[in-house]
């Protein structure tokens, strides 16, 4: 299957690395999975979904349950550690890059994590069809890929259309978590998302306080060593009716 440049004609917000995974990494997706990752249908690439695809949250996860859904979930730092953390509830890592993945799978078996899920797919896709409407509480997404050279910001994911995308998902009353150590792209998420009808502000001032709930990754260790700026922001999914 080739990969996907383009989802409903707008650029995909990743590049597939290439390079074979490790031994290692290969045996942790034999052994694990068949419990951890979600057997997707697809459609024209391998990271899509089959639009006609539906996950059946509570048959997954085998009881009902909030569920929160992190966006480039890359290694699986902080999903691991929130769905150990918080057994009563559900999550389901999105993520496009194998290596992340296997590493995540293995992270979750060793502390027997069963509360959490993977999907190896493109975001909006998960997002505009795959989970039904209204089933995540909480979104995540941090740090994703600033893009920050002119000619690529097209790429960026939260960018206009995107709040529509992600606030299909969410329940009323559901939260958007967002982090960046780049300061352009947060001015960006924030005036995306204040434009948008399905969310409004849920925090006073410029930015959010940092979420607690965030464990440190490299991600963000490599921002602050050079220097920038960490900022959250968080909003809550305005009611449909
Ligand atoms: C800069 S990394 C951050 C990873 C992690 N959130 C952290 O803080 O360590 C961004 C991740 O988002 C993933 N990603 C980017 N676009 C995506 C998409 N459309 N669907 C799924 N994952 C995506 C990338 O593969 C990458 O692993």
């Amino acid at each position: 299957m080739p990969e996907p440049r383009t989802f409903r004609d707008e650029p995909v917000s990743f590049v597939r690395r290439s390079g074979r995974m490790s031994e290692a990494q290969e045996r942790a997706f034999e052994e694990h999975a068949p419990f951890y990752l979600l057997d997707v249908p697809r459609d024209v690439a391998f990271t899509s979904v089959h639009p006609e695809a539906r996950l059946d949250v509570a048959a997954e996860y085998g009881r009902e349950a909030p569920l929160i859904v992190e966006i480039g979930s890359g290694q699986g730092h902080a999903i691991v550690a929130a769905a150990s953390a918080t057994p009563h509830t559900d999550f389901l890592a999105v993520e496009v890059f194998r290596a992340g993945l296997a590493r995540t799978m293995l992270d979750a078996a060793a502390v027997d994590v069963r509360n959490l899920r993977l999907i190896e797919a493109n975001a909006p896709e998960v997002l505009s069809t795959y989970l039904p409407e209204g089933s995540a509480s909480e979104v995540w997404i941090f740090f994703s890929d600033p893009w920050h050279k002119k000619r690529h910001t097209k790429r960026r994911l939260i960018r206009p259309g995107f709040p529509a995308t992600a606030g299909r998902a969410i329940a009323d009353g559901g939260l958007l978590r967002l982090a960046t150590d780049w300061e352009d792209y947060a001015l960006q998420m924030r005036e995306v998302l204040d434009d948008a009808p399905e969310f409004e502000r849920a925090f006073d001032g410029d930015w959010a306080e940092r979420f607690e709930g965030r464990v440190m990754t490299a991600f963000e260790r490599k921002g602050i060593a050079k220097g920038r700026e960490i900022r959250d922001l968080t909003y809550r999914r305005v009611s449909r009716v």
